[in-house]
């Protein structure tokens, strides 16, 4: 049996030389495969006589159990090897330093809305809202624009479809229908601004069809037109920024207020340059007047006890004099550069740096 103790050692240093799981697999076939060299001399057996038969099956299996055993052990051997590979190949570095991430910026509307809510509230205004989509009460009768008021072509109105009654609601022109749904829901006396998105059907260099005002209004018993002016130059002062900002009320007209009037504040244009605050140019900011008495009866206040004032303006223009941005549209186009340029630095104070005189 010398050429069985010669092949076993010969697969035994075969399957110890195999250096992947593939090679070893492939000694396994050709060893004790179907057709493999173990297995084909097992076949051999048959044509032996009993006795030689027994002695040659025990040797011929002794081989085999010891080649399986040996393929078994390296198999394993090999196994964990591939592993530590993958392993290896696989490693996070965990010394890299982290991706820095970028800041995100407040939107100059809303850095412009913490403003002018922080110096009305200084001034004890509280801030209320209302629905976009509006009614026609609300948005137009109420603040006496009737039908037929050459207002209402004014504010070139989106209207949605008509409902099954004819009625038609719109996108709120302006915030003032939120001081209507404060007069019906609140007794006075009332302190407020209203502060939200607006719409009209209107597009170019200086309108959006959706854009952002604050509107205010105080009902009391008392206020008066010298109130409605100490209360809008104040602001004015601590929105700009600039403690002696010439400002100037023109007699204007608005449905909704009697008298009514339009806030300029100073400015000069030379060179092209705008600067708010000195020179002889002026330039108009909001719009205000003492509440209509129709407009508190239409809301069930008694204007015989009761008046008050309101003011208005748009937040995208006053944001713009402020922070010298030069393109109204811009402001509605997300372009990450531009936010990261007029953008402002979250969690920060509202960069009011005199706020309200004392
Ligand atoms: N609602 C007016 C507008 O959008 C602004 C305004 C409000 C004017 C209050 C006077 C008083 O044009």
């Amino acid at each position: 049996m010398e050429n069985l103790d010669q092949l076993r050692e010969e697969l035994l240093a075969s399957v110890t030389a195999a250096d992947s799981l593939d090679a070893l697999d492939a000694i396994r076939v050709s060893a004790l495969g179907r057709k493999g060299r173990v297995t084909e001399m097992m076949k051999g057996l048959g044509g032996l006589d009993p006795e030689q038969r027994r002695e040659a099956g025990q040797a011929l299996n002794a081989v085999k159990t010891a080649v399986a055993d040996a393929i078994d052990a390296r198999h394993g051997g090999l196994a964990d090897a591939a592993l530590d590979a993958e392993l290896a190949a696989d490693r996070i570095d965990i010394t890299l330093p982290a991706r820095p991430e970028s800041e995100g910026r407040l939107h100059p509307i809303s850095q412009t809305f913490d403003e002018i809510i922080a110096i009305f509230g200084e001034m004890g205004f509280s801030v209320a809202e209302g629905p976009d989509i509006e009614d026609d009460f609300h948005n137009f009768t109420a603040l006496n624009i009737p039908p037929e008021h050459p207002a209402r072509q004014m504010h070139d109105t989106f209207y949605l479809p008509e409902k099954p009654d004819g009625e038609r609601l719109v996108l709120r022109t302006h915030t003032s229908p939120v001081q209507i749904r404060t007069m019906q829901n609140n007794p006075p006396p009332l302190r407020i601004i209203a502060p939200g998105r607006t719409y009209r059907c209107d597009s170019d260099m200086t309108h959006t069809p959706m854009f952002h005002q604050v509107e205010g209004l105080i009902v009391d018993e008392t206020t008066h037109m010298g109130h409605l002016k100490g209360c809008l130059i104040e602001f004015c002062r601590a929105y700009f920024e600039i403690d002696d900002v010439p400002v100037r009320f023109r007699p204007s007209y608005f449905p909704f207020t009697e008298p009514s009037a339009e806030v300029d504040i100073g400015c000069s244009r030379k060179g092209g340059e705008l600067k708010i605050g000195a020179g002889d140019d002026w330039l108009e900011i909001l719009g205000c007047g003492m509440v209509h008495p129709k407009v508190l009866a239409a809301c069930g206040v008694d204007p015989d006890k009761y008046q008050g004032f309101a003011f208005g303006m748009g937040i995208e223009r006053i944001a713009m004099l402020k922070y010298g941005i030069p393109d109204l549209r811009t402001f509605f186009d997300a372009d990450m550069r531009w936010l990261r340029h007029y953008g402002f630095v979250p969690l920060e104070v509202p960069t009011l740096l005199r706020g309200l005189t004392p």
